[in-house]
């Protein structure tokens, strides 16, 4: 069974959002699928899911601290209130369009590691990388992993190409394999895959060896195709 991840991004309102999580909640109940299934809504919404019970909900990003005066963020004081103990760190738009560097990640890596949160780590190339081979790809890949501790008990991690993520250019099979095989020989945690997955290849791409599942944007965004996904993946 796939593990299943749902990244709205800056999409869905807090109506929209109340509609999708009692429809995939009521889909969970009803198919008794076991699959682990994780929500990632804008932070306007988290209290949309007090009523979940099949599946987690994260928070896309959060600030490394409880409290405090950090303009525009928030902190474990507001997430508590939700119960959230799930969050994405490092993704792809963090780093490359909203300037996160390594150093902030990796304290942000901390601090919620030191809370015990589950955390989904995103890796993943720019095209210009891709274009230099397999050796600089995961030369590129593993300086993501500078100050991580891949040996946290509570880590998922999700490789993401940035140039197939929002593009509709998924990455082949083999770009994946080359990939996934060469982080699984160094970490053995659950690898999940993100960058253009979709209803159509969604089955395929987690029966590849070493994908534990997907981390999806675009194609989970309407209900009933996150329903799908789901139903394609257990
Ligand atoms: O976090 C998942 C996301 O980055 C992938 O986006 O739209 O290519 O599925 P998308």
């Amino acid at each position: 069974m796939a593990i299943i991840a749902s990244n709205f991004k800056t999409n869905h309102t807090r109506k929209s959002t109340s509609l999708f999580v009692n429809e995939v909640n009521d889909y969970l109940k009803k198919s008794g699928i076991k699959n682990e299934v994780y929500v990632f809504p804008t932070a306007t919404s988290l209290d949309t899911f007090q009523t979940v019970s099949n599946f987690t909900i994260g928070v896309q990003n959060a600030y490394a601290t409880a409290s405090g005066s950090f303009t525009g963020e928030i902190g474990t004081s507001q997430l508590d209130e939700f119960e959230i103990k799930t969050i994405l760190i490092g993704h792809s738009e963090r780093r490359h369009i909203l300037g996160e560097s390594q150093e902030e990640i990796t304290k942000k890596y901390e601090f919620y590691k030191n809370l015990g949160y589950k955390i989904i780590y995103c890796i993943g190339e720019p095209l210009e990388v891709k274009n230099q081979g397999i050796e600089k790809t995961l030369e590129y890949i593993y300086e993501q992993f500078v100050g991580i501790d891949i040996n946290y008990e509570n880590l998922i991690l999700a490789y993401e190409p940035v140039w197939a993520i929002g593009t509709g250019v998924t990455a082949t099979n083999q770009d994946i394999k080359n990939v996934h095989n060469a982080i699984k020989v160094k970490i053995s945690k659950p690898l999940l895959y993100g960058g253009s997955v979709k209803v159509e290849n969604v089955r395929e791409i987690c029966q590849i060896q070493n994908v534990d599942g997907a981390l999806i944007g675009t194609a989970s965004w309407k209900v009933e195709d996150f329903i799908q996904i789901l139903e394609n993946t257990k």
